[in-house]
C-alpha cells in the first residue's frame, strides 16, 4: 500500500525540516514543492520575466526541466539549491506562485511524481489541491516570532547578512500574500490535523506526526 502525507503551513513553520526527517524514517520520497516555485522564480528573474507575463512564463515553463537529486534542486540540469534560498528569491516567489498558469503546471508535475509512490510532500496547497485524497494531512503552524527566528538562524548560518526585523516583515508579507491570493490560497484542509510547533523541538513534532500516520488518521 502506498501512503501520501501532505504537509502544509506558512513560511518557516518547519515543513521541510520535519518532512525530510519523516521521509528518511519511513523510507519514502520527499518532495519540496516550495523549491519548485523558487526554481521557477529564479529562472524568471534571470530572464526578466514579470510575474503577470503569463505568455512568456508559459514559453519558459515548456522549456524548463525541474528534478531533484536527493535534496538538491536541479534546474535545467544545473544544481540551483543555493541560489533559490536567497532573500531575493524569498521576496519575489509569492508573486510568481500566485500566477494561475505557473500553479497549474507545477501541480501537474507534482501529481505525476506522486503517482504510485509513497511520498511526503510539503507546500501550501498539498492537502487541498495537489493531493486531495492524501492518506494523511498535516497543517503545521508556529507563531510569527518563532518562525522569523528560525529563518534568521538558518540564513545567518549560511553566511547571509540579514536583519531580524526584515525577516519578520518578509514572513508576514508572505503569509498575507499566500493566504490571500486568488488561486489555491494557503489554507488548512478540512480533514487536516493542525500541529502548532511553537515551543516544540523538531523531535517532538516528528513523533507527533509519526503517531498520526501510524494511527492511520
Ligand atoms: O516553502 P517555501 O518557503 O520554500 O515556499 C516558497 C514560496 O512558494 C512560498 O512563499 C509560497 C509558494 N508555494 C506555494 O504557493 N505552493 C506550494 N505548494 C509551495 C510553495
Amino acid at each position: 500500500m502506498t501512503i501520501q502525507i501532505a504537509i502544509d503551513g506558512p513560511a518557516g513553520s518547519g515543513k521541510s525540516t520535519i518532512s525530510k526527517i519523516i521521509a528518511k524514517k519511513l523510507d519514502i520520497i520527499y518532495l519540496d514543492t516550495g523549491a519548485m516555485y523558487r526554481g521557477i522564480t529564479y529562472k524568471a528573474l534571470a530572464q526578466h520575466i514579470e510575474p503577470d507575463d503569463t505568455l512568456s512564463l508559459k514559453t519558459m515553463l515548456d522549456d524548463t526541466d525541474i528534478t531533484f537529486k536527493g535534496e538538491l534542486l536541479i534546474l535545467d540540469h544545473v544544481d540551483r539549491s543555493e541560489e533559490i534560498r536567497t532573500p531575493k528569491i524569498a521576496e519575489n516567489v509569492s508573486s510568481y506562485a500566485a500566477n494561475k498558469l505557473v500553479r497549474e503546471e507545477l501541480v501537474k508535475r507534482q501529481q505525476h511524481i506522486s503517482q504510485n509512490n509513497s511520498i511526503i510532500m510539503d507546500g501550501r496547497d498539498i492537502g487541498t489541491v495537489v493531493l486531495p485524497n492524501a492518506t494523511h494531512k498535516i497543517f503545521l503552524t508556529a507563531s510569527v516570532d518563532e518562525r522569523a527566528e528560525r529563518r534568521y538562524k538558518e540564513l545567518i548560518a549560511k553566511g547571509h547578512a540579514v536583519e531580524m526585523d526584515s525577516i519578520r516583515e518578509d514572513i508576514k508579507k508572505r503569509d498575507y500574500d499566500d493566504m490571500n491570493r486568488q488561486t489555491s490560497p494557503l489554507k488548512k484542509a478540512e480533514d487536516a490535523h493542525e500541529v502548532d510547533t511553537t515551543g516544540l523541538t523538531i523531535e517532538e513534532v516528528v513523533s507527533e506526526i509519526i503517531k498520526i500516520v501510524q494511527e492511520g488518521e
